[in-house]
C-alpha cells in the first residue's frame, strides 16, 4: 500500500514496541473492564498518542504488548496497521511483571535489530519530537532515553546529572529524596544488547523487572545517552484521574487552537510517504462521518 517515497531508511533496522498492559489500578473503576490505554484522551484512544511518536520517528514495524484480557480489543481497534501504513504485531504479557519484560516477550519480534519502546500511557508533544526520535534511531550502539523536568520526580526514575557536563551519573527508581527534578520519560531506544540485558536483571523489591535496571546497565557500560527535553516539549502521562483529564484538556486546547489533530495516525502515514492520499480516501470512505474522519477526508483531499 502507498508509495515508498519519503520512507525513513534510518528506521529500517529499528523495531518498535508499545507496552500497553499493566493493571491501571490508580484509575479504578475506569479500568475495571477496559484497558487504561483504550480510554479516551479527548478524541481518540490513548494508545494512538504513543503509536504516533514511534511513527513520527520513522518506525513501521511495531509490536503491541498488552494483557490477555485486552489484547483482542487492541487488535480490533488497530488491526494489522495497514491503513496507517505500518505493520502491527501483538503479544501478551501474562502479568504486569514490569516494563523490562517487554524485551523478553518481544525477543523474537526484535530479532537482530535495535528497538524503541514507548509506554502506552505516555503523550509527547512539541516541535522537533520526530527529529529527536530519528536521531536516537540512528544510534547504532548503546541506549538513548529522554528526561523531563517535573514537579513530582519521586514517582519516576530520576536522573542525577554531573553539574558541569550534564552527563548522567545515576538513575534511581522512585527515590524518596530525588537527586534532581529530571524524570526518565517512557520512551527508550536500545541496541540489540537489551534483549540479553533484560534476561539477566532480577526483579526489584516491588517484584518488577525494572526499566531502570536496564538503563543502569547501559550507564555502567558508559553507553547511556540521556537527552534533556526542554520547555518546548510537553510530556504527559495519564495514569491518574487528574492527569488523564489534564491530557484530554491539553489535546483539546491544541486541536481547537490550531485546527490540526494530534496523533492522527493516517495523516502521519501519509506525511511519511507510507500511504497515498488515495489509500486514505478509500479507507475514510468506509467509515461513518465524525470530526476525526471529516478531518482525514480534508487532509487526504489537500494532498491528492
Ligand atoms: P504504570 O502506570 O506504572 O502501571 P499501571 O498502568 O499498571 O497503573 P497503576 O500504577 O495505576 O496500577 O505503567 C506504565 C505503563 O506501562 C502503562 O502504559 C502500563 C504499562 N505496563 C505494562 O504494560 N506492563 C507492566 O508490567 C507494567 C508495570 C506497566
Amino acid at each position: 500500500m502507498g508509495n515508498e517515497q519519503g520512507r525513513c531508511s534510518r528506521g529500517d533496522n529499528l523495531k518498535g514496541i508499545v507496552l500497553a498492559g499493566g493493571s491501571g489500578s490508580r484509575l479504578y473503576p475506569l479500568t475495571r473492564s477496559v484497558s487504561k490505554q483504550m480510554l479516551p484522551v479527548y478524541d481518540k484512544p490513548m494508545i494512538y498518542y504513543p503509536l504516533s511518536v514511534l511513527m513520527l520517528g520513522g518506525i513501521r514495524d511495531i509490536l503491541i504488548i498488552s494483557t490477555p484480557r485486552d489484547l483482542p480489543r487492541f487488535e480490533e481497534l488497530l488491526g494489522d496497521g495497514n491503513h496507517f501504513g505500518v505493520s502491527l504485531a501483538y503479544a501478551e504479557q501474562q502479568q504486569p511483571n514490569g516494563l523490562a519484560e517487554a524485551f523478553i516477550i518481544g525477543r523474537e519480534f526484535v530479532g537482530d535489530d535495535s528497538v524503541a519502546m514507548i509506554l502506552g500511557d505516555n503523550i509527547f508533544y512539541g516541535h522537533g519530537i520526530s527529529q529527536l526520535c530519528r536521531q536516537a534511531a540512528e544510534l547504532r550502539t548503546g541506549a538513548a532515553i529522554f528526561a523531563y523536568r517535573v514537579d513530582d520526580p519521586g514517582q519516576y526514575g530520576v536522573v542525577e546529572f554531573e553539574p558541569q557536563t550534564q552527563r548522567a551519573l545515576s538513575i534511581t527508581e522512585k527515590p524518596t529524596s530525588p537527586a534532581s527534578d529530571w524524570a526518565v520519560t517512557g520512551l527508550y531506544f536500545y541496541d540489540n544488547d537489551v534483549l540479553d540485558i533484560a534476561r539477566t536483571i532480577e526483579p526489584s523489591s516491588r517484584g518488577e523487572l525494572e526499566i531502570t535496571a536496564i538503563n543502569n546497565a547501559y550507564l555502567e557500560r558508559d553507553q547511556l545517552h540521556v537527552h534533556q527535553l526542554g520547555r518546548g516539549f510537553a510530556w504527559l502521562d495519564t495514569g491518574t484521574h487528574d492527569s488523564l483529564h489534564e491530557a484530554s484538556s491539553f489535546v483539546r486546547t491544541i486541536e481547537h487552537r490550531q485546527g490540526i489533530k494530534m496523533a492522527c495516525l493516517e495523516e502521519i502515514g501519509l506525511s511519511n510517504g507510507w500511504l497515498a492520499a488515495e489509500d486514505v480516501m478509500n479507507w475514510v470512505n468506509q467509515l461513518d462521518s465524525s470530526p476525526y474522519t471529516d478531518y482525514l477526508r480534508r487532509v487526504a483531499s489537500e494532498r491528492a
